[in-house]
């Protein structure tokens, strides 16, 4: 039986409790997801061939201190990054290194910043230079499975609505959808309760309640949705070594429907692609 509490009156720590949350987390939560926006934007520029994962996560890590902000990777659970940069087959929680991105890689960069306690949680696909055409599909179809999964959320549907929408366009596009990571509550806590499945049947999972705090990041795969985590411990590539894709946004439900509290302010929320 899931339970809902008063976001203010709940311990910090993930109970399996669904916290409601009022106007001063959504504004809280604005200010941190729209930091990580800003930091998701300015990405853009430099992305380029020749760059490293490990220059990004300093990027990612200098803009936070700038701003007051802490990366919420940075040793969370032993890694040690300021951010995620997952390319090509590696799905997510790839780790920055010394290696440069080539021309026609993809790179999905997740940053999650914590602003006066609160996490903003986002993730971007970014092109580098000229990509394939297959790949430039996967890229729009993972960004539409995101924005119909978020079409779906709205109080008294179930968590269940947003995987069906995201797993129906996939898998009519011939994609697969990852079933071993998920998105997740989110707010004062990283990763808190409910699990947002990107797959299943609308009449599955909790309700959806005004108040609510999640994000939803569907990976999707070219091929098959297998996937294995490497021997660093993170990072998870497909099984097939098909290229796969993700976008994430934290979302905070309204009376009607949501708000998208990660959307970038510059109009790069498909950086690289047609708006
Ligand atoms: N930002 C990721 C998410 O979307 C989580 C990364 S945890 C890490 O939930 F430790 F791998 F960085
Ligand atoms: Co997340
Ligand atoms: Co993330």
């Amino acid at each position: 039986m899931v339970t809902y509490i008063d976001a203010d009156q709940a311990v910090q720590k993930n109970t399996g409790q669904i916290r409601l949350y009022g106007a001063e987390a959504f504004e809280g939560m604005r200010k941190a997801c729209q930091l990580t926006a800003r930091c998701l934007d300015e990405l853009a520029a430099l992305t380029k061939p020749g760059v490293t994962t490990n220059e990004i996560d300093r990027f990612v890590f200098e803009f936070g201190m700038d701003h007051g902000a802490l990366p919420a990777t940075l040793n969370y659970r032993g890694y040690t990054k300021s951010t995620c940069t997952s390319i090509n087959h590696v799905v997510c929680h790839g780790i920055p290194n010394e290696k440069p991105l080539r021309e026609g890689d993809v790179v999905n960069i997740d940053v999650t910043y914590v602003l006066d306690g609160w996490h903003g949680d986002s993730s971007r696909m970014y092109p580098v230079g000229e990509i394939k055409r297959s790949a430039e599909r996967l890229l729009e179809i993972t960004h539409e499975c995101l924005m119909l999964g978020i079409a779906a959320v709205k109080p008294g549907a179930r968590t269940g609505a947003i995987g069906e929408a995201i797993q129906t366009f996939a898998e009519g596009e011939r994609c697969s959808v990852v079933r071993d990571f998920c998105g997740h509550g989110v707010g004062r806590l990283f990763h808190d309760a409910p699990n947002i499945l990107h797959y299943g049947r609308a009449n599955e999972g909790p309700e959806i309640r005004e108040g609510m705090i999640f994000t939803i990041e569907p990976m999707i795969n070219l091929g098959r949705p297998h996937v294995k985590v490497l021997s660093d411990g993170w990072t998870a590539v497909t099984r097939d070594r098909s290229l796969s894709a993700q976008y994430e946004h934290t979302v905070g439900v309204t009376a009607d429907g949501c708000e998208i509290f990660t959307l970038s302010p510059g109009g790069l929320d498909k950086p690289g692609l047609p708006k």
